[in-house]
């Protein structure tokens, strides 16, 4: 990757009398960044940002969030326009590759993703060492790392052509893992891949066929299942991107730092919100339930959040909830449910928040796990497997940005400092002197 950052002036840091110049850099858009690289060399100081809320711990060409504008794009491509007209291998394709396919090169990419979908036959005798009601993110944790024991062709990291082929495995067998996990933890046989069915659709079909029964995809339920992956495809330096990036910093190989991305993935404050947004809509129950539930929101003493509202980065509405609101309703039609207590619940609560002056004053939007949870529900999907779908989903950016931080010659393995605020040296004292 060539680098793209210009210098665009300097600011002056005095530091205990001394000046330092720190240079400044402009992307293509976006805040310009002070270059502190020198600063420990030249002041003996750290810079002290837990949460990195003021740190850019890299340059990226994937994905570019301006969330008080309530934008993201993916190498420029507004979120909105792709889950609209787009497919998620397309998505896909664009995030590795940095430009949309041409035709031809969508077909040979499709007909290869298509092609490495199946797993080792060893590899589903590996599932039987788990419990057998298993949560399917601790399988999917151990199940993509796993792969790089079964997969020795493709973890040089040093080789391109290996590179490639490792992109293309997990794009092409997170799916099958994640519907293994979840056919697994129902103690349902697993179903195989179908090359003839799209991505979204066979996806589906290993998760809800069985043997005993034809199972014929819905294919707005297989096109709404391929948007909501095309919504999660990517978000630049999340927890989970920015895990995969300091693992493979050191050079580990790349299955293993999807792994640590899932791993990463799997909290609350990141990939299981929408499970909590679920419940709460369960919790509240009833509209009418509604004015006392926002009450005990805006009081701080209760500890209550309204789930799927409000966001690190986000301070406008989250451009993928709009989306997603949109697929729920079809879904929700898609599957005969007229009448879901819980979308109205969600719609009037959205409403009520939208013009109350707490969430206003504080920025509080949806984002995009308000609607995403009645969604999967709907789908059929339990609660459980939420959080596997969104790991399965961000595979691609995750790869991506692992292959980005590779190519980058800028990288550097990843050593965060410290403020050190713990006892100062002490000696030894024996077990009969303490
Ligand atoms: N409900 C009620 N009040 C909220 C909420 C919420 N969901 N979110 C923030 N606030 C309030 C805070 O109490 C605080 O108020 P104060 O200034 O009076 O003290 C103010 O808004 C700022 O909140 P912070 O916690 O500082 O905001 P931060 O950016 O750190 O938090 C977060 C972002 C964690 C997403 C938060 O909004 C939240 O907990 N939301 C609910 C959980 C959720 O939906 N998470 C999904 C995120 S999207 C994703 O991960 C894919």
């Amino acid at each position: 990757m060539e680098n793209k950052v210009k210098p665009n002036g300097s600011a002056t840091l005095e530091v205990n009398g001394k000046k330092i110049d720190l240079p400044i850099y402009s992307g293509s858009i976006g805040p310009d960044v002070l270059d502190i690289r020198k600063l420990y060399a030249e002041t003996g100081m750290f810079t002290y940002d837990p949460g990195f809320t003021s740190t850019a711990s890299c340059e990226s060409q994937i994905t570019y969030i301006d969330g008080d504008a309530g934008v993201l794009m993916h190498r420029g491509y507004p979120i909105d326009q792709l889950a609209e007209n787009s497919s998620f291998l397309e998505v896909c394709y664009l995030l590795l590759k940095g430009e949309l396919p041409n035709k031809e090169e969508f077909a040979d990419f499709e007909y290869t993703i298509t092609r490495h979908t199946m797993v080792h036959a060893q590899f589903d005798r590996f599932f039987e060492g788990f419990r057998r009601d298993s949560h399917p993110m601790a399988v999917m944790v151990a199940a993509v790392g796993a792969l790089s024991a079964f997969y020795h062709d493709s973890l040089n990291i040093h080789d391109p052509v290996q590179r490639k082929v490792t992109q293309n495995r997990l794009i092409a067998k997170v799916p099958t893992l994640a519907a293994r996990a979840f056919k697994y933890w129902m103690g349902q046989p697993f179903i195989s891949p179908r090359n003839d069915l799209g991505y979204a659709a066979n996806f589906l079909r290993m998760c809800f066929a069985v043997p005993a029964e034809d199972y014929v995809v819905n294919p707005v339920l297989a096109k709404a299942m391929d948007k909501i992956f095309i919504l999660h495809a990517d978000h630049e330096q999340n927890a989970s991107t920015s895990t995969v990036r300091l693992a493979g910093s050191s050079e580990a190989n790349p299955f293993a730092c999807i792994a640590a991305g899932i791993a990463s993935l799997w909290g609350p404050a990141h990939g299981g919100a929408n499970e909590a947004c679920l419940k709460m809509l369960e919790e509240i129950g009833h509209v009418d339930n509604i004015p006392s539930f926002i009450e005990k929101v805006k009081d701080k003493n209760s500890g209550v959040r309204l789930m799927g509202f409000g966001h690190r980065v986000y301070k406008n509405y989250d451009p993928r909830a709009k989306v997603m609101q949109k697929a729920c309703h079809e879904v929700l039609e898609a599957v005969g449910i007229k009448d879901d207590p819980l979308l109205h619940v969600a719609v009037e609560l959205e409403k009520i928040a939208l013009s109350d002056p707490y969430f206003i004053e504080r920025k509080l939007y949806p984002n995009i796990d308000f609607y995403s949870g009645i969604t999967l529900k709907a789908m059929g999907f339990p609660v459980e497997m939420f959080t596997v779908l969104f790991a399965l989903a961000r595979t691609v950016g995750w790869i991506s940005q692992w292959t980005e931080m590779y190519e980058d010659p800028m990288q550097k393995i990843g050593r965060p400092r410290q403020i050190y605020t713990g006892a100062t040296k002490r000696d030894y004292v024996p077990f009969d002197k303490r």
